[in-house]
């Protein structure tokens, strides 16, 4: 079966053989081996368990297939446009509100996305996320509060004509839907105060 590349992000290399999807995080020549080997493995790992947990609770992500090697993860190919692609073109109030509720869904699982962009969201007959390399489990109004943050930075500078409705739409429906919001919607407040927090994966 052919291999395909399709896409090449900022830590991995994404094939499509056989419709599915295989993510292999390649080698960092700048990083020291050691530390390099550990880190892919680290994030290969940890996106394969909150796959399968995302998996169990039914939540629209890909599906894991196959964690064999260190560094790949095989998993369901989720056919649909990128969100970045299609947010200005169509009702992104719409799937604004999607995107809200889906992150309180998330969260109320416990699950911290940490890369909430909508180069990480597909549309498919729902919103399925993907890109779980930097997700962690936390019940911390601080962590969640970060990821609303994550969020509205990406929408800033990747959709910055509708960047505010858009933010106000997701944060409307996540306040509706998400266990102890208005706690963790107070903390953003502080964590706006403070400053950028994208994490950085090439580091
Ligand atoms: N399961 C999937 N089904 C379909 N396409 C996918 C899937 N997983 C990843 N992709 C495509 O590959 C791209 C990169 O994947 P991913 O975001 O997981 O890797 P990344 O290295 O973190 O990339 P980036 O640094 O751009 O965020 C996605 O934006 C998407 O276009
Ligand atoms: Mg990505």
């Amino acid at each position: 079966m052919l291999k395909k590349l399709i896409a090449q992000g900022a830590e991995a290399k994404l094939f499509l053989e056989d419709n599915k999807v295989i993510k292999n995080r390649f080698k960092k020549s700048y990083r020291i081996k050691e530390i390099d080997d550990r880190l892919r493995n680290f994030r290969t790992r940890r996106e394969a368990k909150i796959l399968q947990k995302l998996q169990a609770i039914g939540f629209p992500a890909p599906k894991l297939i196959r964690n064999d090697e260190k560094e790949n993860l095989v998993i369901e190919n989720i056919g649909g446009k990128l969100i970045k692609d299609i947010l200005e073109k169509n009702n992104c109030k719409k799937l604004c509100s999607e995107i809200g509720t889906k992150i309180a869904i998330l969260h109320n699982n416990i699950i911290i996305h940490g890369d909430l962009t909508t180069s990480n969201m597909i549309l498919n007959k729902q919103i399925y996320f993907i890109d779980f390399g930097l997700s962690f489990f936390s019940e911390k109004a601080e962590d969640k509060a970060v990821d609303l943050h994550l969020l509205k930075e990406g929408l800033e500078s990747k959709h910055y004509k509708i960047w505010e409705g858009c933010f106000k739409c997701a944060l409307d429906a996540y306040r509706k839907e998400a266990n102890k919001s208005s706690e963790t919607l107070k903390r953003l407040e502080i964590v706006e105060k403070r400053g950028r927090y994208r994490a950085r994966k090439g580091s």
